[in-house]
């Protein structure tokens, strides 16, 4: 588990491209009264567990076009255990072969969508690096080196997310427009979509692309909402910066956030250092302005704490 402030942090299960290395760099933009924290492309929900272990918002709704990794999180919040005895049985059946197992658990996932043939499955992959075929198949392959998550372990992560978040969060696995239509202005909506650089496949149910110009339509209806909301956006690596900026007709507050290497340069064995995007919506900076609170000079803050 990572701590922060002395409070520990559990995480459900590796993801790449989650925020669980700068979550608690976003989380001085969030005003003091939030009604519901809205993950649109939850993923693990870095975010979202990193606020409820800080107790900054009581309601949260966590959703991803991903329907068996939605599902995943049903089990976590509402069968923990059964979950992780699940987990338990299959990581201890590995022994024999983990290879050829891993391959027999992603062909069962495939045909059954388990809940705990996901989680298996995400902890034996590289960096949690979920792959889907273009008819929506998991192929990613297993790091043979490792055997994954001991279940001790998976199970206090597991418990540790679902004592945070079961009993007050709502799960949904669809198109992130869905959900934002319905985003009040006491809410705060987070949003981390896949990088602009990740290409499409043909089946929506796994997609992993997003268009540029229907995010920012989405954006220009949310701003005459008065939405409040937070969008994680590419960034640079190395000093090349990935992807479109934002555009300036929506007025958000452009902020970079130094995080230390990218697990995405990790992955493709570079080394460079990593400055991700924030964007701020113009109704959250107001309610900010409201509060008084003085982000340029948090941001300065931030940007030394994240140095060190
Ligand atoms: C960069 S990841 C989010 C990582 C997350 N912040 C975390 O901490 O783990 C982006 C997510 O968006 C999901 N996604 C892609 N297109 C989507 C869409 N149109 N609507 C909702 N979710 C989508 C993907 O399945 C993926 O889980």
């Amino acid at each position: 588990m990572k701590t922060l402030n002395n409070i520990s942090i559990p995480h459900p299960f590796p993801y790449q491209g989650s925020k669980r290395g700068i979550a608690q760099y976003i989380l001085p933009y969030f005003p003091s009264s939030v009604r519901c924290l809205i993950e649109p492309f939850c993923g693990s929900a870095a975010v979202s567990i990193v606020a409820a272990a800080r107790g900054l918002t009581k309601q949260f709704w966590l959703n991803d076009l991903n329907e068996p990794l939605m599902e995943l999180w049903k089990e976590i919040l509402e069968r923990p255990n059964e979950l992780t005895g699940d987990y338990e049985k299959l990581w201890n059946q590995q022994y024999s072969n983990k290879k050829e197992f891993f391959f027999r658990i992603r062909e069962e996932f495939n045909a059954t969508h388990q809940p705990h043939h996901l989680l298996y499955l995400l902890a034996r992959i590289v960096k949690g690096s979920v792959r889907y075929s273009a008819e929506g198949k998991f192929n990613q392959s297993a790091d043979n080196r490792r055997l994954g998550m001991r279940p001790k372990t998976m199970r206090q992560q597991i418990f540790g997310v679902s004592t945070l978040l079961a009993g007050r969060t709502t799960l949904s696995a669809v198109d992130f427009r869905i959900v934002v239509e319905k985003a009040d202005k006491d809410d705060l909506v987070y949003m981390d979509p896949p990088y602009q650089g990740i290409s499409f496949t043909r089946d929506h149910r796994y997609y992993n692309g997003l268009s540029y110009d229907e995010f920012v339509d989405v954006l220009q209806i949310m701003n005459e909402k008065d939405v409040s909301y937070i969008i994680s956006y590419d960034g640079q690596t190395g000093g090349k910066t990935h992807g479109k900026l934002l555009p300036r007709r929506l007025s958000l507050k452009h902020l970079n956030i130094h995080t230390g290497r990218s697990s995405q340069a990790t992955l493709l064995g570079y080394n460079h250092e990593t400055v991700e995007s924030l964007y701020l919506s113009p109704a959250l900076v107001e309610r900010l302005d409201g509060e008084e609170r003085n982000f340029e000079k948090e941001s300065q803050i931030q940007l030394e704490f994240a140095r060190i």
